[in-house]
């Protein structure tokens, strides 16, 4: 029996008996949503890779082959409130490795610096199973962000890329990608420089945040990009503009981060909850007032009635949607729950046809969203 007085085979259990609860009658009569293969009858993915599918990320050098959804590690310890201890998060990151997950996502700022540790801990003997990206670009004096400020120098990149690999304990980080662009310094040498670490062997591929379609042609114009990772969700479609279709064009992957709106999409989220004031940006976000958040149910209500009928979860609905926009589109929800856990994954066997697509869409955007996804000062950083 370990720590937190759950075996690792028990957890596995009970994490696959809530699955199964959750998630996994096959769709019923009449609905044209529809579950691709690979379900067993316990809700667990069968086969090989724990049968999850496959997506690729990127084209020609530039690709990726990874689970058709990843895991957001970020929320395993930072910024979504209080969440379970180290052993805890370990065993569900193997938990999603044996459910076929295959990317891993953190970066230098979640903490700063412990949830690179923690995954590193989490991911310590599954190198070459698994892929894991990781991110530079904000600035940090002496472990402090400095808000007004960002830093893609080549020599913050560099030490950056150095500090991830230890304290990931890896030789080469999957997707590198660039958190926020930052003013001063072209978009040209941040290129240059990943494609230098790139050829020395530390990073393996490129990738961008929340950048517009100019500097995504820039970049890719030097080191060929992996994947814009970028917010993207029913609640937040902005990318669908300009972004989308340049990635289409330029065969570039997209990973939609916070896919179900900061866990808001799931429906566990209300005007009553309330975010720990030590480690939770949301409080921070218009979006999740409780006056927005009162308003903003009515969405959650049009994603559970349109479940209802096809035995599926707001949370997978969400997901769902993301998968069925385009083929090499992977979102990274986190989660610290085995449940969610196994909820989430089964979105990648659900196939919505157009007219469910529309119909989901058109409800969805009847509904007035109150408040913005960001504030000013976080605004001012995201070129979308
Ligand atoms: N590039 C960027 O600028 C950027 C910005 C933000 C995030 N990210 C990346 O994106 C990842 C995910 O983002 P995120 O954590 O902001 O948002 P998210 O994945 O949309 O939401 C996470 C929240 O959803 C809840 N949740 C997960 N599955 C659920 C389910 N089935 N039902 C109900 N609630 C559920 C989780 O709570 P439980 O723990 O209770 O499940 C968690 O609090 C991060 O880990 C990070 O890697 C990148």
């Amino acid at each position: 029996m370990e720590k937190s007085g759950m075996s690792r085979r028990d957890f596995i259990k009970s994490a696959a008996l809530v699955g199964a609860m959750l998630g996994v009658s096959p769709v019923v009569g009449g609905c044209a949503a529809k579950l691709a293969g690979g379900e067993s009858s316990s809700g667990r993915h069968t086969g090989e890779n724990g049968g999850l599918p496959h997506r690729t990320l990127g084209t020609g050098s530039a690709a990726l082959e990874v689970s058709a959804l990843g895991f957001g590690c970020m929320g395993l310890n930072h910024h979504r409130s209080r969440h379970p201890d180290k052993n805890m998060a370990i065993r569900l990151v193997h938990e999603a490795i044996d459910r076929g997950v295959t990317l891993f996502d953190t970066a230098e700022s979640y903490g700063p610096y412990i949830n690179e540790e923690l995954v590193g801990e989490a991911l310590k003997g599954y190198a070459g199973k698994v892929s894991v990206s990781s991110k530079f670009g904000h600035k940090y004096v002496n472990g402090k962000r400095v808000m007004s400020e960002e830093d893609s120098s080549p020599a913050n990149i560099r030490k950056v890329c150095e500090e991830s690999l230890r304290r990931l304990g890896v030789e080469t980080l999957a997707i590198f990608y660039q958190h926020r662009a930052d003013p001063n310094t072209p978009i040209e040498v941040v290129a240059e420089t990943v494609k230098e670490l790139i050829r020395e062997g530390k990073v393996r591929h490129f990738g961008l945040c929340e950048v517009n379609a100019d500097t995504i042609r820039r970049a890719h114009a030097i080191q060929p990009v992996t994947a814009i990772q970028s917010e993207y969700h029913l609640m937040h479609r902005a990318v669908e503009k300009s972004i989308l279709p340049l990635c289409g064009e330029l065969g570039i992957g997209f990973v939609p981060y916070s896919p179900l709106n900061r866990g808001f999409l799931g429906g566990s989220l209300n005007e009553y909850t309330v975010f720990d004031a030590a480690n939770d940006n949301r409080q921070t976000l218009p979006r999740f007032t409780p006056e927005a958040m009162r308003a903003n149910l009515r969405i959650v209500e049009v994603l559970h009635a349109f479940g209802r009928t096809r035995g599926i979860t707001a949370a997978q609905i969400a997901l769902a949607w993301l998968l069925n926009k385009k083929p090499w589109i992977v979102p990274i929800p986190g989660t610290t729950k085995p449940a969610h856990l196994a909820e989430n994954l089964y979105a990648a066997d659900i196939r919505f046809t157009p007219a469910e697509m529309k119909e989901l869409e058109d409800a969805v955007a009847a509904i007035p969203i109150v408040g913005s996804r960001y504030n000013a000062e976080q605004e001012a950083k995201v070129q979308n």
